[in-house]
């Protein structure tokens, strides 16, 4: 096992989706997986393995933030071998084009966390995106499933409350879509390990409004999200 995840080598595929909820990770496996397996429960991240439409697929949760985030998929990436890491999550809409239970596919993250800042010494500012491949099909899975996915750059927040809720509008001013909390470790992450990574996001709560999704709408949502992301995952 590696640090944080009880899986023996081989036990996860190549192809991961990464809910930061580790009981939606349970949920996905349960719901459209053939045959799950719970690899790990270390700190009740939980982890599985099945096949969708006969290829082998795993969900692994996350944890909320970016630190959490990036222990999971640097352990994915440097000890398990992923190559294609798909996050299925929620995000906050900053921008007025966006509406409760919209899909986001981002294309590029920018990040107020120090992590890039440490990894790059403080002077490059680093542009975590999307791998185009992808993010292309991503494209075309939506548009076969009927799903007007919105592609764009969001923003990967550190603090949930955010002390300058400000900054959001200056995003929003520049073209950012949505806040969440993981993306952009995703994306360097991916990137260090010539891995590819994507992040697709249902609008869970608008900042600009104060609308919130009530849990009973959650699942139909997260239902498109996690069928873009399976059938995005086996192409
Ligand atoms: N994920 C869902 N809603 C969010 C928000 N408002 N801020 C950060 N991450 C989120």
């Amino acid at each position: 096992m590696s640090v944080h995840i009880g899986a023996e080598p081989g036990q996860i595929a190549p192809r991961v989706l990464l809910p930061g909820d580790p009981l939606r990770a349970k949920w996905i496996a349960e719901t459209y997986l053939d045959d799950p397996v719970c690899y790990s429960t270390v700190r009740n991240m939980l982890g599985f393995t099945g096949r969708y439409r006969g290829v082998e697929v795993s969900v692994q949760g996350t944890g909320m933030g970016m630190p959490s985030a990036a222990i999971y998929v640097q352990e994915l990436l440097a000890e398990y071998g992923a190559t294609t890491l798909i996050r299925v999550g929620s995000c906050g809409a900053i921008s007025d084009a966006l509406g409760l239970r919209d899909v986001v596919a981002a294309i590029g993250s920018s990040t107020d966390s120090a992590m890039n800042r440490l990894r790059f010494d403080g002077l490059i500012d680093y542009a975590p995106v999307a791998d185009f491949e992808l993010l292309r099909t991503a494209v075309d899975v939506a548009g076969e499933h009927g799903v007007a996915m919105r592609v764009g750059p969001i923003v990967a927040s550190d603090p949930f409350y955010h002390p300058r809720p400000d900054l959001y509008d200056r995003l929003a001013e520049h073209g950012t879509l949505a806040v969440e909390m993981e993306s952009a470790a995703l994306y360097t992450l991916a990137a260090k390990f010539q891995a590819r990574a994507l992040a697709i996001l249902t609008v869970s709560d608008h900042l600009k409004t104060g609308e919130h999704l009530p849990s009973a709408d959650r699942e139909q949502s997260f239902h498109q999200m996690a069928t873009i992301g399976l059938e995005t995952a086996v192409r």
